[in-house]
């Protein structure tokens, strides 16, 4: 029996890095389910909020719109379980009981809290973390890789397809299905396995150095899935490269704009980098080879466009999806924390 878990937040709409890292991955897994896997895809609300989210009205409406981008890329609501994180009060329970296990070492070596407090980094990405930045981290922060393992191994997962930025998660989740497994002399958790997409990583276009993220500032950094054919273009027009050679090959080093672009392709036309190469070999200026990469994405995102469009207009389906959903993991959340709570002798 193999359980896939996975989770998005919804801080807007989701990016082409969501999308070739995670979310379609997800669809892949619905159109080859097997009857012995289980699938359950959700809404990391409670994370969402680590980066507080006042306006609740908006969050709502966030909420509501990475369900339907969750379905406009194809996941199947009739093979996958759609859950709300904070719908499922299992998720937080099981935070408070792995947080007993969580050392302050492990949690500290995580290095998301340091990018969303702004702690500076020196020049070889070391962060150079100071007591005064450590006393403003806000708590919720710091410990979101617990919640995050929680999420997993509330239902016992076998499986995790993310993008490479939560490899480290799976790491810590690992370490505390082990630690409490041991503590408490038991084989109850499986060690969740990481599954990294092909394109694992896909980078901002403004910066090549960092991840494409939906939160930088820089809006013209991201695709995102509901931006319009212009837009597309607009964007890997102004997408950061250089002026080594009029010639595209990969070299992720001296070439990280051209390779981000190839990489991108790679993973939409699930084609091997080498390949890529060979296609894009033809061009011999920025106009032509950039017209390509911007016809290549806008042809993808044409359909999840679209669909997107279609979701976001019908909210009671929306609804029937997520309440479908999460009856039947809510049952597998009860049952599972019940047996941990006997496990640990309440
Ligand atoms: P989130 O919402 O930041 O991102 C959702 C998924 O998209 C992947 N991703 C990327 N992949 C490739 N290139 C990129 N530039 C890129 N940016 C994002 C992420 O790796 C992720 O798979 N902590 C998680 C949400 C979460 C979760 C979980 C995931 C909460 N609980 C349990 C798995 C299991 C997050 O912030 O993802």
């Amino acid at each position: 029996h193999a359980t896939v878990f996975s989770m998005i937040q919804p801080t807007g709409c989701f990016h082409l890095g969501n999308y070739l890292g995670a979310t379609r991955v997800w669809t892949d897994l619905c159109e080859l389910k097997q009857p012995h896997q289980e699938l359950i895809f959700g809404v990391a609300d409670l994370h969402a909020i680590t980066v507080p989210k006042p306006d609740g009205q908006m969050f709502r409406k966030f909420r509501h719109e990475a369900v339907a981008s969750i379905l406009a890329v194809g996941v199947d609501p009739e093979k996958a379980s759609i859950i709300y994180q904070s719908a499922i009060p299992q998720h937080s329970e099981l935070h408070w009981l792995l947080s007993t296990l969580a050392s302050m070492g492990f949690l500290n070596r995580m290095t998301q809290w340091k990018s969303k407090s702004n702690i500076k980094q020196s020049g070889n990405g070391e962060y150079q973390v100071n007591d005064s930045d450590v006393g403003k981290v806000r708590l919720g922060l710091f410990s979101y890789p617990v919640l995050q393992a929680a999420d997993i191994l509330l239902y016992k997962s076998t499986h995790v397809p993310v993008g490479d930025d939560q490899s480290q998660h799976l790491e810590l989740t690992r370490h505390l299905a082990d630690k409490f497994n041991k503590t408490y002399k038991t084989n109850f958790f499986p060690k969740p396995i990481t599954m990294l997409a092909q394109t694992k990583k896909v980078l901002s276009l403004g910066s090549p150095e960092k991840k494409m993220s939906k939160s930088d500032p820089n809006h013209d950094s991201a695709i995102f899935l509901n931006d319009e054919p212009k837009t597309i273009q607009k964007k890997i027009k102004k997408a950061l490269t250089d002026s080594i050679s009029d010639r595209f090959y990969y070299d992720p080093v001296q070439r990280p704009g051209v390779s981000n672009l190839i990489n991108i392709v790679s993973g939409i036309q699930r084609k091997s980098i080498e390949d890529v190469v060979k296609d894009v070999s033809q061009f011999d200026n920025y106009k032509d080879f950039k017209d390509f990469v911007s016809e290549v994405i806008i042809e993808e995102l044409r359909g999840p466009r679209t669909e997107f469009e279609k979701y976001i207009n019908e909210p009671s389906y929306l609804h029937s999806v997520v309440e479908s959903g999460m009856r039947k993991a809510k049952e597998k959340a009860a049952k599972n924390l019940d047996d941990i709570h006997k496990i640990m002798g309440f």
